[in-house]
């Protein structure tokens, strides 16, 4: 039997129409980018979440000449949120991503890890958390961090039943 899975977003061009928490969280992203730790991608990347007090964190990718010690924008905020606040549910996050040497034509989605690293936390909190992804013409908007995750692997898969 062949199955499908499908998901829905919101593709955004007019930033007119966004909230102004996603416009706030859209800005603190793209300053997070500008402190980026990337000499040796030179693609800075930021990250931006807001808690359910409303709190903004931060986080932008941090590199290391020891490549696989890098980690990314989005891991540090969601690491940083949840070692500092880990009883605060996790709103949204707003990711951008700002290459030094060329342009980008579509919006950069989060990466495999960041997105395993995402699921845990929303299937934990059992709240979704909302996703955004954007450059300078264009916001993806996705309502769970599910949707971009099927058959995720989750921490139940390593407890034995006997
Ligand atoms: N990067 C992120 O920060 N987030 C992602 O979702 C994808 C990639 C970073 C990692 C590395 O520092 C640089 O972008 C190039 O891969």
């Amino acid at each position: 039997m062949q199955k499908c899975i499908s998901i829905n977003y919101d593709e955004i061009t007019d930033f007119n129409l966004l909230s102004q928490v996603d416009k706030n969280l859209i800005n603190k992203a793209i300053s997070a980018s500008k402190l980026a730790y990337a000499p040796y991608s030179e693609f800075n990347v930021g990250a931006a979440l807001i808690l359910e007090n409303n709190k903004i964190i931060i986080g932008n990718n941090q590199e290391n000449s020891s490549f696989p010690c890098g980690v990314c924008a989005e891991r540090v905020a969601l690491f940083s949120a949840r070692s500092i606040y880990p009883e605060l549910l996790i709103k949204k996050i707003a990711i951008t991503a700002v290459p030094k040497n060329f342009k980008l034509h579509n919006p950069v989605g989060p990466c495999g890890l960041c997105r395993q690293v995402l699921m845990e936390y929303e299937k934990k909190q059992q709240s979704d958390i909302e996703i955004l992804f954007f450059d300078t013409k264009k916001i993806i908007k996705i309502a769970k961090a599910k949707d971009l995750l099927p058959f995720f692997f989750a921490e139940d898969k390593l407890k034995r039943i006997n």
